[in-house]
């Protein structure tokens, strides 16, 4: 499906509650660009599925906002059970991962489509597709809200995407720093001062 452009880091927009502003740079994805953009999304994943059952598997956390406005936009049957997988990393690097919750559901001979909040190296979906290919489905898909496109190690390509966006680190919308941030409306772009704090100055002895 065709791609579909956020503004520019440098066209961000900076109307947000004051609540926000100590810790982020701007909106990059608007609620209502992400409510058209699942919409059409929707659609798509719709057309592709026409007369099959979906066993949808979202990962735990990012993707609950987004999982949450999409299912609403899949018209046909579908089971959702969630995978936990976790990456340890430093800051807003990603590092190894960990699975800490396991399907409840069996994905052999299933039509499964993957969701997930961003795609960052793709170490995640990599691992994920992985495990569950070796479970032999039907079919599987991965589908994603964001593409950091700059940021991949190796190849791996999302069926399914909502925006390609530069390589910046983002919250909202599900996606977290430090398990925070998650409950934003919106996708915004997190000031470098937060993950990266600068060193206190030493003062002259
Ligand atoms: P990957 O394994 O490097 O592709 O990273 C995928 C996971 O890292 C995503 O599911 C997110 O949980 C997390 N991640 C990557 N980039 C960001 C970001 O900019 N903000 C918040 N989480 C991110
Ligand atoms: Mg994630």
């Amino acid at each position: 499906m065709p791609l579909s452009k956020p503004p520019l880091a440098d066209t961000l927009d900076r109307r947000m509650p004051a609540a926000h502003r100590s810790a982020l740079a701007g909106v990059l994805i608007p609620e209502a660009a992400l409510r058209r953009r699942i919409a059409l999304m929707g659609r798509a994943i719709a057309r592709d599925y026409a007369g099959k059952e979906v066993l949808v598997i979202p990962l735990l956390s990012g993707a609950v906002l987004f999982l949450a406005d999409l299912l609403r936009r899949l018209p046909f049957p579908l089971r959702v059970d969630f995978l936990g997988v976790s990456s340890y990393g430093q800051g807003t690097e990603s590092g190894d991962l960990v699975f800490n919750k396991d399907l409840q559901l069996d994905v052999r001979g299933a039509h499964v489509l993957v969701i997930d909040d961003i795609l960052d190296t793709g170490k995640t979906l990599r691992a994920v597709t992985g495990k569950l290919l070796a479970m032999k489905p039907a079919s599987l898909r991965t589908c994603v809200l964001l593409d950091k496109v700059g940021r991949r190690v190796g190849s791996f390509e999302a069926d399914y995407v909502g925006f390609r966006i530069p390589n910046l680190f983002v919250v909202g919308y599900g996606m977290d720093f430090a398990a925070r941030y998650r409950n934003l409306p919106y996708v915004g772009v997190l000031k470098p001062e937060v993950y990266a704090p600068k060193p206190a100055r030493r003062s002259a002895a």
